[in-house]
């Protein structure tokens, strides 16, 4: 059937009529909303690049958390700014370190919300790599103990998910086995499978401190220009014992989430990065875009490409949409 006896128009008539052929329904349910934990007390430090956005410690995180809760949202996930910073990343698998205090207190306020805890070294490091570095080189296998002490100590702290973000090869494995040689069978990981190195992470690093010192991150995160890559990292992390994958970021790796949608069938992750965050707030702070329709078309999109849930900076502000 062709026009003119076909005519697509017909359907978008009305309102109720777009509402009943819409295919991608975003829910409050799909969205993961990050938070940033620093010591102190009555600390809001706002981070310039992400407005809206702020180091928060551990008394005033718990509000933003319950605000998310009260939207409908099923979680958070949690990054911590240490105190103090060395060689190995120490402070990130300290049982009484600031994600491990964040997931406590969080956890203690809403015992029912998913606290999901990144697990990674870059904020941790004085280097600001995600691994272990010898004469210059970012080491995968002595980093992987590291990693795996630092997830178990998120799940002794009553974290619900662990989130490896590192990129180091095995790294799900070797967290799987510390986590069920300890008791933690049932804990689920959400393994950031396809990481790419991205420009877009810039906003993020200055609000988790974690810029790399020398260097760059492109012998562990994946070129920008590969997806068949990003099928055998899914295929490895699944083999490892992942739960969940993601893929990161989200707006300039759309086809990537198509293609991951349609070979796994494993729940599929995707991180709204922070820069994809920023651009969006800079462009409406400029009067250039009407910010609601962008975030909400930009979300939809990364449903509609295949995740089933979407870590953003915007997930209080989308859910509050979606309900009013
Ligand atoms: C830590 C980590 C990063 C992000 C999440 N976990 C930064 C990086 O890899 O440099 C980025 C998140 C964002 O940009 O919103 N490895």
């Amino acid at each position: 059937m062709l026009f003119p006896e076909y005519r697509p128009r017909r359907l978008r008539r009305t309102e109720a009529l777009r509402r009943m052929i819409r295919e991608t329904i975003l829910r409050p349910d799909d969205l993961i909303l990050p938070l940033f934990a620093i010591g102190g007390r009555n600390v809001r430090n706002p981070i310039a690049s992400m407005p809206g956005h702020y180091q928060l410690s551990i008394d005033q995180l718990v509000e933003p958390a319950a605000e998310a809760w009260d939207a409908g949202i099923p979680a958070v996930i949690l990054f911590g700014l240490p105190e103090d910073k060395d060689s190995r990343g120490t402070s990130a698998y300290q049982d009484d370190g600031i994600v491990q205090q964040a997931v406590a207190a969080v956890k203690a306020k809403l015992p029912e919300m998913t606290v999901i805890t990144d697990v990674c070294l870059c904020q941790y490091t004085d280097h600001g790599h995600c691994g272990v570095v010898e004469n210059g080189q970012i080491v995968n296998d002595a980093t992987l103990e590291l990693l795996a002490e630092t997830a178990l100590s998120h799940a002794r702290a009553g974290a619900d998910m662990v989130a490896p973000s590192d990129m180091m090869d095995g790294r799900v494995a070797a967290i799987r086995c510390a986590l069920d040689d300890n008791g933690f069978t049932d804990l689920p990981i959400m393994a950031y499978a396809a990481k790419y190195c991205s420009a877009f992470y810039g906003p993020f690093r200055q609000a988790a401190d974690s810029a790399p010192r020398f260097g760059d991150r492109r012998t562990y995160q994946m070129d920008p220009a590969n997806s068949l890559e990003a099928l055998r990292e899914v295929e490895l992390d699944i083999a490892e014992g992942a739960d969940i994958i993601m893929v990161k970021p989200a707006l300039a790796y759309l086809d990537v989430i198509r293609r991951i949608r349609e070979q796994a069938n494993l729940p599929l992750a995707a991180y709204n990065v922070s820069g994809e965050y920023s651009m969006i707030k800079a462009g409406a702070r400029l009067g250039w875009i009407d910010e609601t329709r962008v975030m909400m078309e930009a979300l939809t999109a990364i449903k509609r490409a295949g995740a089933d849930m979407i870590l953003t900076y915007f997930a209080i502000e989308a859910a509050r949409a979606l309900q009013a």
